[in-house]
């Protein structure tokens, strides 16, 4: 199949602190997301390829999301087609092979041979967020080969599972139950697709919802395990459903906010009963573990 075809580019430029918010909005609908720094200014341009025409609704949603998270008014966005890039090309240089812990994680287009001794997750990158790479990603999967050391969940829940990698490395690691949600029908699409390409199918249960209110999530003994990379201010409001979906002794890693934020999404979730076990840092976002 030839790669050569248009693709769509998103472009924004912001300040530099919150570069990392913005392009992390950009992720679920790029393929490959850049910045540079704008010449002669101090401010960054953030640049999104996608491979098919993306909705400028969606892409509102997610700047502003971005932007209420990190206190700015939405910024000012052009998207405008680029003709003939070859985007597997691109793909494969945005999704390189990546090591996070036990955990070897490769695109569809990887010729090469895994690494011996690893927990191998295969992804088609680029339809939904989570293709390993972001450093909310990373941290969580760090936070899983630090738990799987001790602990074997028998049910596991992933709350914004996007691609699905989460849920996956949670079916591979522990050989668990896993129900993952997400309020993206595309997401469900691509992580129940990434779920049969990995061939943990069978034990993972993806549905369409808001949180811990979509119906694949309602369980009568709690989770061992949850997961969820969401960002901050969800994160906060859902720490009383959390709690009330973990199992006795059970933890749950969070992701999704920036350094700066860490001690907020914290102390929400040890307001609702839960306490700190432990805190990773990446690239300038936070992930913890919280147990009951
Ligand atoms: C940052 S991505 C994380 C994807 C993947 N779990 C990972 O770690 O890479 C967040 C995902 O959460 C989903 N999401 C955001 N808010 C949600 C909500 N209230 N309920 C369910 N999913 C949500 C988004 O659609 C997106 O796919």
């Amino acid at each position: 199949m030839s790669g050569e075809s248009t693709t769509w580019r998103v472009s924004l430029t912001v300040p530099l602190p919150v570069v990392d918010a913005f392009e992390a909005s950009l992720e679920p609908f790029c393929v490959a997301v850049s910045r540079f720094l704008v010449e002669g200014d101090t401010r960054w341009r953030v640049e999104g390829d996608c491979v098919t025409a993306p909705d400028p609704q969606e892409i509102v949603r997610a700047l502003s999301y971005a932007a209420a998270i990190v206190d700015l008014e939405m910024p000012e966005f052009t998207c405008f087609p680029v003709p003939g890039r070859d985007w597997l090309a691109e793909n494969r240089r945005a999704f390189p092979p990546l090591s996070v812990g036990r955990y070897f994680i490769h695109g569809t287009h990887f010729e090469g041979r895994p690494p011996s001794g690893r927990t191998v997750i295969i992804l088609d990158a680029g339809a939904a967020f989570g293709s390993g790479e972001h450093a909310s990603t990373s941290g969580c999967l760090r936070a899983m080969d630090f738990l799987a050391r001790k602990r074997r969940p028998r049910s596991v829940l992933d709350v914004g599972c996007g691609s699905g990698i989460l849920a996956i490395a949670a079916a591979k690691t522990w050989r668990s139950r896993v129900v993952a949600v997400d309020n993206d029908p595309v997401a469900v699409r691509v992580a129940r697709d990434n779920a049969v390409l990995n061939r943990v199918a069978e034990r993972i249960l993806v549905g369409l919802g808001d949180g811990y209110a979509a119906p694949a999530v309602r369980t009568r003994h709690g989770y061992d395990v949850v997961l969820s990379n969401i960002l901050a201010r969800p994160l906060r409001k859902m720490a009383w459903q959390l709690r009330r979906h973990l199992a006795p002794r059970g933890v749950a890693v969070l992701s999704g906010f920036i350094d700066r934020d860490w001690r907020a999404v914290l102390s929400a979730h040890e307001a609702a009963g839960l306490r700190l076990v432990g805190r990773i840092r990446c690239q300038g976002w936070s992930t913890i573990v919280v147990r009951r």
